[in-house]
């Protein structure tokens, strides 16, 4: 396996995920081979290694500029901004007071885009709107709210400083407005859907501006593509084509619900993007694995007993992070709390022990899971983890018999909606 993740079936039926190799190697051929259904939106493959030095110091020289801002506010939706918060959130160390980085439009909650724009106001902030549609209505409402809110305090050479726009090369309103005001923009290449576009400026960016190395990340991205992609990467030698298998096979034996698990606090926004890249890419034409998430041990003493005991509809996926820096424990004196018997172990050690004991209690309890290792959390191991997901992605709903890259289910809510407020045309 690859030093940057390994997967294990200790606490699963690996002869159940055997039986769907071949479907799985097939799978991938598919979509290698660019023959399967949504092959014009396989750009994500070549990504990580179209991403030049030369791109990455333009990327790198706007987030600089934003940097000269107070704050970031990334204006997005969906695939528009969730694998940068996941990449941020989980790469960001706890209680650091780093550059600050706020979210708007990927809601429309009155109360916080009202606190929002009341906090932002008389800071000198910047904001990087993506879309690439440019027609999106959660974000295009919230950057016209903070559009106004800077062109009443700046005059356009200002703005062209602090306003960043990531969009379609040449079409949608977005794009219109940018060229109009001379925005620097950001091109989401066509063939690239928003679920799979961490690696292109989408995510870059955001990532970049607060403070990520976005050459470790895209290295990391790198390095998992030329394994997957590299001689010899038959079933049993292959993470990817491995995890799509575990989760067909889970399915087809009645299991509906995919939990992604882990035990790393910042890793609850990368759950977030997980879920989103499997369930957009995966629900539709009524089948699907319902992917859900625990933080764990939190959840144990919420959702842990469900888990547990509950319908056995579930199968667990389980992020073990191998090297996390912190506290040693130690004995001491007074032992009334019963804790000197972990004297000398790493709170990590710990943790990974509560890993283990619930994986036994789940098989005991009849849920099985795939435990995916990465070394650490770092940028190189996150770009690895998060490409690795994306290929099993596309291998797996090839399995499922859907294609990975559409998402027709999303547009009746927005059907509804816009001929609710009236909008021409609906
Ligand atoms: O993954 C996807 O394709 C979606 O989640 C989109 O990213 C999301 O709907 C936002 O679309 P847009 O970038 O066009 O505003």
């Amino acid at each position: 396996m690859s030093e940057l993740l390994r997967i294990d079936f200790t606490y699963a039926d690996a002869a159940r995920s055997a039986s769907l190799a071949a479907a799985a190697e097939a799978a991938r051929d598919t979509l290698v081979g660019r023959k399967g259904p949504g092959a014009d939106f396989l750009g994500w493959l070549d990504l990580p290694a179209q991403n030049t030095a030369a791109q990455l110091n333009v990327i790198e020289a706007a987030a600089r500029q934003i940097r000269s801002a107070e704050a970031l506010v990334v204006v997005g939706i969906g695939g528009s901004y969730l694998g940068a918060r996941a990449v941020i959130e989980t790469l960001s160390p706890p209680f650091a007071a780093g550059f600050p980085i706020y979210y708007a439009g990927h809601q429309m909650d009155a109360r916080y885009h009202a606190a929002l724009l009341e906090h932002l106001a008389g800071k000198r902030y910047a904001v990087n709107v993506i879309s690439k549609s440019g027609t999106t209505t959660e974000p295009g409402v919230a950057f016209r709210l903070l559009w106004k809110e800077l062109s009443a305090r700046y005059d356009a050479a200002a703005l062209k400083q602090l306003v960043y726009a990531t969009t379609d090369a040449k079409k949608g309103s977005l794009r219109s407005l940018a060229n109009r005001a001379g925005l620097e923009t950001f091109v989401i290449p066509d063939d690239v859907g928003g679920r799979f576009s961490v690696f292109s400026p989408v995510g870059l960016l955001p990532i970049a501006a607060a403070g990520v190395d976005i050459r470790a990340l895209v290295e990391g991205a790198q390095q998992m593509a030329a394994y997957l992609e590299g001689p010899g990467k038959t079933f049993d030698k292959n993470p990817a084509l491995q995890y799509a298998a575990f989760r067909n096979a889970q399915y087809r034996n009645g299991k509906k619900i995919e939990i992604l698990a882990s035990y790393q606090a910042g890793l609850a926004y990368f759950h977030e993007w997980w879920k989103q890249l499997y369930g957009e890419s995966e629900g539709k034409n009524g089948k699907g694995i319902f992917p859900a998430s625990v933080s764990l041990s939190t959840d144990l003493h919420s959702m842990g007993q469900w888990m547990q005991d509950g319908e056995r509809i579930i199968f667990e996926t389980v992020l073990d992070v191998e090297n996390v820096p912190g506290p040693t424990l130690f004995s001491q004196d007074n032992d009334d709390d019963g804790l000197n018997y972990l004297a000398g172990k790493t709170l990590n050690a710990v943790n990974r022990t509560a890993l283990e004991a619930t994986l036994a209690a789940h098989r005991d309890g009849g849920v099985e899971a795939a435990r995916i290792l990465i070394p650490d959390l770092s940028p190189t191991s996150l770009g690895a983890l998060i490409y690795m997901f994306e290929y099993a992605c596309g291998v797996s709903a090839y399995m499922l018999g859907v294609n990975p890259f559409d998402q027709p289910g999303v547009e009746a809510y927005k059907n509804n909606m816009f001929k609710m407020l009236g909008k021409v045309g609906h």
